[in-house]
């Protein structure tokens, strides 16, 4: 099927927001994100129910690439996680109510299109300029504002069957990091998982200096090696200051930190792919109670 025919084919059935999405949902997710990057201006009503694309540099400003590069990396990390959340859990993500933890500007977001129903796609951001882009690319999901040290999560009452974080713990101080595992715990199916990115010890290699011009290498790795977590925050000015405390930086977490911190939760297994080698898929099942 060419790209023409996708189109005409989710424009027959714009006029039932249901079965357009179902529609939608019988496509590869490469087909799904190809489409999405520029829907044309003949599909007035294909346009009218999709995302648009944010611009460019919001792409690279939150994800340091954009267009194609960015599309390959987002679909290869959604097949990743389908096939891992199969793996260990044994339950399928299609048809689940699932959060994106981090959701930034709806990258990620869009792509859950090809497994569940808008309704049952939730994201959250405790930066409102994420939530304030995804809401002008007319993103239908569920969104909400959180905090960066977290007592719950936005969505009262709400269980997901998986969530999500992509890049996000890649990010964050130990206390914002525990704040979110123990948060996330509180809204997770007791047959549910938390998915998590975190990167190796090998990224401080590659760390790029003008992110934190004070990190010293030799820190962050002597921290990997004998507390399990480094952390560099960005400078200040961050919006993610809490009382003075920047919650958002550069960080590495071990397998061995998080089952002797993160006591509510046990790892099940691990993933990996090569479009991002810095970003380690870590698969987290709830202790249950
Ligand atoms: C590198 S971006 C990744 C965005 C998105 N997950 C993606 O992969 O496209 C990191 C995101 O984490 C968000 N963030 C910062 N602190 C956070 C926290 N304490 N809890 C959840 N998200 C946080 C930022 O606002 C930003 O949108």
């Amino acid at each position: 099927m060419d790209r023409l025919d996708v189109y005409k084919s989710l424009a027959s059935h714009s006029n039932n927001k249901e079965s357009f999405f179902l529609q939608l949902r019988s496509l590869p997710i490469d087909v799904i994100g190809d489409l999405m990057l520029n829907i044309p201006e003949n599909f007035p009503e294909v346009r009218s129910l999709l995302p648009t694309m944010a611009p460019d540099q919001i792409q690279k400003n939150w994800n340091g690439s954009s267009g194609y590069d960015l599309l390959l990396q987002s679909c290869a990390f959604m097949r990743t996680l389908e096939c891992g959340i199969n793996r260990y859990s044994g339950r399928s993500l299609d048809n689940t109510k699932v959060l994106d933890f981090g959701c930034g500007w709806g990258r990620l977001l869009r792509l859950l299109y090809k497994f569940t129903a808008p309704e049952n796609i939730y994201g959250c951001d405790p930066w409102d300029k994420s939530l304030e882009i995804c809401r002008e690319s007319g993103i239908t999901a569920n969104l909400a504002l959180s905090d960066y040290l977290p007592e719950t999560l936005p969505f009262p009452g709400v269980t997901f069957d998986f969530i999500y974080s992509y890049s996000v713990f890649t990010h964050l101080s130990e206390r914002a990091a525990l704040a979110a595992v123990t948060a996330c715990r509180k809204h997770i199916a007791d047959d549910g998982l938390l998915v998590i990115t975190v990167r190796p010890r090998s990224y401080w290699e590659v760390h790029p200096s003008s992110q934190n011009d004070k990190v010293v290498k030799s820190v962050m790795l002597s921290d990997h090696d004998t507390k399990g977590f480094a952390f560099t925050p960005h400078g200040e000015g961050s919006p993610a200051t809490v009382n003075g405390e920047i919650t958002y930086g550069d960080t590495s977490i071990t397998l061995a930190y998080i089952t002797e911190n993160w006591h509510e939760w046990e790892v099940v297994g691990t993933e990996h792919f090569l479009q991002d080698q810095y970003q380690r898929l870590v698969f987290l099942k709830p202790k249950l109670r």
